[in-house]
């Protein structure tokens, strides 16, 4: 009878505290972006150093959208900042700060076994009512949670890359999701003032599902000779209306983290000519050209 009555409850909860595991490029953005609309967080990281290079991270990236924001009234800009940052605390002990939250988005390493462990660890001390949230790009939501007793109250919440900046948000809804956890997502979404689309556990979801095999083809053209990376950078900026090309991308994003994807859709997906190895990225990576982060990728970026 409980199961029935979670399954038909629609109603979700308010999420005031949120918890963030993981403050690297993701990390940091989804905790600036729910700092700035009001909730109180924490960012978990293994050290405090981790933690400061967040922090550092967040503080710049909020004088940009206060500039954007306030113009150049800079009482007003510094006031903004102010405000978010103490809105958000760090700390290194995971299984105190998930004693009081209401949920916890994870956005570590890709790494199934390494999520799946984290999730089981903090499933017993964390509450029963809290949510369960990955932001994954690749592995299967409902995997990543089988270690845990809150298949109904787990989801995929997927941001965009910069967070402050992309106005998009997937919330991804397992067989098992509860109506109740899918409404308290797609809220908690609002008022993080993104856009929130719903999605099956698939891989890729919506977007990197079409983003990945497109940047793959991209490199595959560039393989064979068909025209060089900055011709076709031109040709999707000016012929198709995207903001960047695919190398440009790329690089953005991190050359590594393409070909991860890719290396973990091939392994579900061993037939699917689309996730194929690209020997022109497996190089790249081998040779630490990981793209803007490294200094070099398809572009050189040391000045
Ligand atoms: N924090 C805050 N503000 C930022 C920011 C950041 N990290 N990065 C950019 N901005 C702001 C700038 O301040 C600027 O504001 P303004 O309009 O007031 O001047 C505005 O965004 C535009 O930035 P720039 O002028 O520096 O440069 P662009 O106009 O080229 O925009 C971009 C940069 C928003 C990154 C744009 O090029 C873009 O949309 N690129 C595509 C990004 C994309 O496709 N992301 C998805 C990747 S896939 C992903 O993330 C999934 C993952 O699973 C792999």
């Amino acid at each position: 009878i409980n199961h029935v009555i979670k399954r038909t409850m629609s109603s979700g909860s308010v999420i005031n505290h949120v918890t963030i595991i993981g403050a690297g490029l993701m990390g940091s953005g989804i905790a600036q972006v729910a700092a700035t609309s009001g909730h109180r967080v924490t960012m978990v990281e293994l050290d405090e150093k981790l933690l400061d290079k967040a922090r550092k991270g967040i503080e710049k990236s909020l004088e940009r959208v206060g500039k954007k924001q306030f113009k150049d009234e800079e009482s007003k800009i510094t006031g903004f900042v102010k405000e978010s940052m103490n809105r958000i605390s760090g700390s290194t002990d995971l299984s105190t700060v998930v004693k009081d939250t209401d949920i916890v988005i994870e956005a570590i390493v890709e790494n199934l076994e390494v999520k799946q462990k984290l999730f089981s660890s903090i499933d017993s001390v964390a509450k029963p009512s809290t949510i369960f949230a990955s932001n994954t790009s690749s592995i299967p939501i409902n995997e990543i949670a089988k270690g845990t007793q809150r298949l109904d109250r787990f989801c995929g919440l997927h941001f965009f890359n910069p967070v402050p900046v992309m106005k998009l948000l997937e919330v991804v809804r397992t067989p098992e999701t509860s109506d109740a956890t899918y409404t308290t997502a797609m809220d908690f979404g609002k008022k993080l003032g993104k856009t929130c689309i719903t999605c099956k556990d698939t891989p890729g979801f919506v977007v990197n599902r079409l983003l990945v095999p497109y940047m793959a083809e991209a490199v595959r053209m560039l393989e064979r000779g068909d025209a060089t990376a900055r011709d076709i950078d031109i040709a999707m900026k000016l012929g198709a209306g995207y903001p960047m090309g695919p190398f440009e991308l790329s690089d953005y994003v991190g050359i590594d983290t393409t070909q991860k994807i890719m290396g973990i859709w091939h392994k579900i997906y061993p037939d699917n000519p689309l996730f194929e190895p690209i020997p022109m990225l497996n190089k790249l990576v081998e040779e630490g050209k990981f793209g803007m982060k490294s200094g070099e990728g398809f572009y050189s970026y040391k000045k």
